[in-house]
């Protein structure tokens, strides 16, 4: 049942996702003839903690090139966002970007983070509060795929922010699915957000596979993840982590690799994996401009602006919901 706490926030709400979704999926996963584990359940509190140490990363350039692109045009953005808008930011993480795009808008009426990383959730909005002590903050912790409700608002319009590129975890097909519900919600308003472009393939696998490890440790936490939550076996050492742009899908795949023979329990089950056979745990998809406002079109979104790096890593969008 959700629940609404009062707390240093002004509220939270709470439809996080149960042990018994995250053992369906894993045990549906595991059990198809290729084996995936959706990448939504790499967060947990020490996945967000790992995601930040990729952000400053010298390979992953996304972070660093949607701060320098926010910073530097978000004055035209928050003029598309309008007086009084209540942001509702997707996948929120640790919200360092909107703290950019806050000191630009007009009269905020409100701060709205989803993310369904519980924990990290509720120190980011804190943080975020003790910031910005005048705009009114309502967390919600929910998988975003699935059903939630945005607190009702009488004045202003709501505007989101969907940074980081996570669309590309979607597949295109997914994604105008995903946009549409988010339209609907959203009623009339605007969203703005980040999309990783196609580049050079070499900048890309960098950025997935760097030389410290860190997103090889993000990877490989999901097993752990599965181990402490799910009392499955996995053997850490076993599992090696995969990660190479698959040019035909303009995407990034990134797989844990069984590097011998095993078995693994989990539950009442035992799931065999060959030596090599890979558990796909995240896509990211690469658009061009055009590509990705053709896909916004197709959810009913209006491209209305687009703004890029002078490299053209990276591109952040602002879409019209009315
Ligand atoms: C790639 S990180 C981006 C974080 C931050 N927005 C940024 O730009 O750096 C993805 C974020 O989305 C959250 N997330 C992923 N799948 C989600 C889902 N299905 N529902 C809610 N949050 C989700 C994760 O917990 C994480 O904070």
């Amino acid at each position: 049942m959700p629940t609404t706490t009062a707390t240093l926030l002004d509220t939270f709400h709470d439809f996080q996702p149960d042990d018994q979704d995250f053992l369906s999926a894993v045990v549906d996963g595991l059990a198809a003839e290729r084996k995936s584990i959706p990448s939504k359940f790499f967060y947990d509190e020490a996945g967000s903690r790992l995601f930040d140490e990729i952000c400053g990363l010298a390979e992953y350039y996304p972070t660093r090139t949607e701060m320098l692109i926010l910073e530097k045009f978000k004055d035209q953005m928050a003029a598309l966002a309008g007086t009084h808008c209540h942001l509702v930011e997707l996948g929120s993480g640790s919200s360092i970007k909107t703290r950019t795009l806050m000191q630009a808008l007009d009269r905020p009426l409100g701060y709205i983070p989803i993310d369904i990383s519980r924990d990290h959730l509720m120190q980011s909005a804190q943080s975020f509060s003790q910031l910005f002590a005048d705009v009114p903050v309502a967390a919600i912790c929910a998988d975003y795929t699935t059903a939630f409700d945005l607190p009702a608002i009488a004045v202003g319009q709501y505007v989101g922010f969907y940074p980081g590129s996570t669309i590309g975890n979607f597949t295109p097909d997914e994604a105008v699915v995903f946009l549409q519900r988010l339209k609907h919600k959203l009623n009339g308003g605007g969203l703005l957000i980040g999309v990783d472009l196609i580049k050079d393939t070499a900048i890309l696998n960098a950025a997935y596979d760097d030389a410290r490890g860190v997103t090889a440790a993000f990877n490989k936490n999901l097993l752990v993840r599965c181990n402490r939550e799910l009392g499955a076996d996995f053997e850490l050492a076993a599992f090696a982590h995969r990660a190479f742009y698959n040019e035909a899908e303009c995407r990034i795949e990134m797989h844990l690799v069984s590097t011998r023979a095993q078995q693994v329990g989990i539950a009442d089950q035992v799931f065999a994996f060959a030596e090599d056979e890979t558990i796909h745990t995240e896509n990211s998809y690469k658009y061009s401009i055009d590509g990705f406002h053709t896909l916004a079109r197709r959810a009913g979104l209006t491209p209305v602006q687009v703004w890029t790096d002078p490299a053209k890593l990276f591109s952040v969008h602002y879409l019209s919901a009315g």
